[in-house]
């Protein structure tokens, strides 16, 4: 048994749970959560603030967080290693990245986080920021692996967003509109296995300047199975849609009153998905636009989802108007589309040693 104390909500944690289990059809670990005030989340305080433990980030980090807990999550152990840990091996990093499968679930993992939110394993946190500025997202930690149960993705996160914000401003719907363009899904997929590649260059002290040829041709193979992944993931999400606001997002609204006393909900973000991915062709192009997408989302019968509200008897005056709210005017780079796109600091592959684009983030 893994237990996790919280200091904030678990909800979050469980809906993210859910969503990408369900959603997302990826392995996550089963559990339970008591409140630290339930006569569970006492026996559990009790056992943890007098355990003996040897491998605390800081002195007393299970003291201070069983203090601080509101909630325990009870999980069962993974029986499996993170990624950050497993691919210190050279055949098992190259046999990951030769796993369909699993490459193919690291894809639609990046789509169920976008979806999310959450920026704590594959997403860039910043899209506002040209690719090449970007603080490297990838935190391998979060992604569990063993050749057995593949991939198994742990720490879920779901940042509902809170009232003062509009839709287009919300992570949720940045980070979804980002993989509307194809330059974004090849950085994201290029991200995450040129770091697997670093982790194991770092761990080996293998220099960037080695060429090591099974790597490069893997990790290339890999990239269009990750790639294959978001869009599977993106049009699981648009189809998922509605069926998901009636069960697991309207069943959870009521858990996130910062977003339910909002103007727009969850199912304005997964509603947006529809729009926008609902569609996707062969050549890998969203059915809409993002502006088009929140165009029509303002326009949708009975939707909050700007100040300015809209009701079914709009004109289209009113709909433009109430789409120039939801637009912000300094729209970010992601947000850019077609031919103005900026191109991405990085094109996909080839996996070149030193080929990782300028990272300065918490993991680099
Ligand atoms: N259910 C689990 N089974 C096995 N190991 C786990 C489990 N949950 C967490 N871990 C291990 O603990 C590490 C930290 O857990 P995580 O939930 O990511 O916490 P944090 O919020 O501190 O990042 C993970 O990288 C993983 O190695
Ligand atoms: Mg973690």
């Amino acid at each position: 048994m893994a237990v996790k104390a919280m200091q904030f909500s678990a909800a979050e944690v469980a809906y993210a749970d859910k969503f990408i289990k369900h959603v997302g059809g990826i392995k996550v670990p089963e559990s339970r959560v008591y409140e630290s005030s339930s006569a569970e989340g006492r026996a559990l305080s009790e056992i943890l603030s007098t355990a003996k433990v040897d491998s605390e980030r800081r002195a007393g980090e299970l003291k201070s967080q069983t203090e601080k807990a509101a909630h325990y999550v009870v999980m069962e152990v993974v029986q499996a290693m993170p990624l950050s840990k497993s691919v210190r091996d050279l055949d098992y990093l190259t046999a990951l990245a030769r796993d369909e499968t699993s490459m193919q679930e690291v894809g639609r993992l990046i789509a169920m986080d976008s979806f999310l939110g959450s920026a704590d394993r594959l997403v860039f946190r910043d899209y506002s920021e040209h690719p090449a500025d970007r603080l490297d997202p990838i935190n391998l930690d979060n992604i569990m692996h063993s050749p057995e149960r593949g991939i198994v993705a742990i720490d879920n996160e779901f940042l509902p967003v809170d009232e003062s914000a509009s839709i287009s401003d919300s992570p949720n719907v940045q980070y979804l509109s980002a993989l509307g363009n194809k330059d974004e899904v090849d950085l994201l997929a290029y991200s995450f296995l040129s770091r697997l590649e670093r982790q194991y260059r770092r761990a080996n002290g293998i220099s960037p300047e080695q060429r090591i040829e099974t790597l490069a041709s893997s990790l290339g193979e890999a990239h269009n199975n990750v790639v294959d992944g978001i869009y599977a993931g993106l049009s699981k999400i648009a189809a998922d849609a509605v069926g998901v606001e009636s069960n697991l997002a309207q069943a959870q609204l009521s858990q996130f009153p910062r977003s339910a006393a909002g103007n727009w909900s969850l199912g304005d973000v997964a509603r947006y998905a529809n729009l926008r991915f609902s569609g996707i062709d062969v050549s890998r192009e969203p059915s809409l636009s993002h502006e088009a997408a929140l165009v029509r989302l303002a326009a949708t019968p009975g939707q909050q989802v700007s100040a300015a509200r809209v009701h079914a008897d709009d004109t289209n005056q009113q709909v433009a108007a109430a789409a120039a709210h939801l637009i912000p005017s300094g729209a970010p780079y992601s947000m850019r589309q077609g031919p103005q796109a900026a191109p991405s600091a990085k094109p996909s592959g080839p996996y070149r040693t030193h080929a990782a684009p300028r990272g300065r983030g918490r993991h680099a």
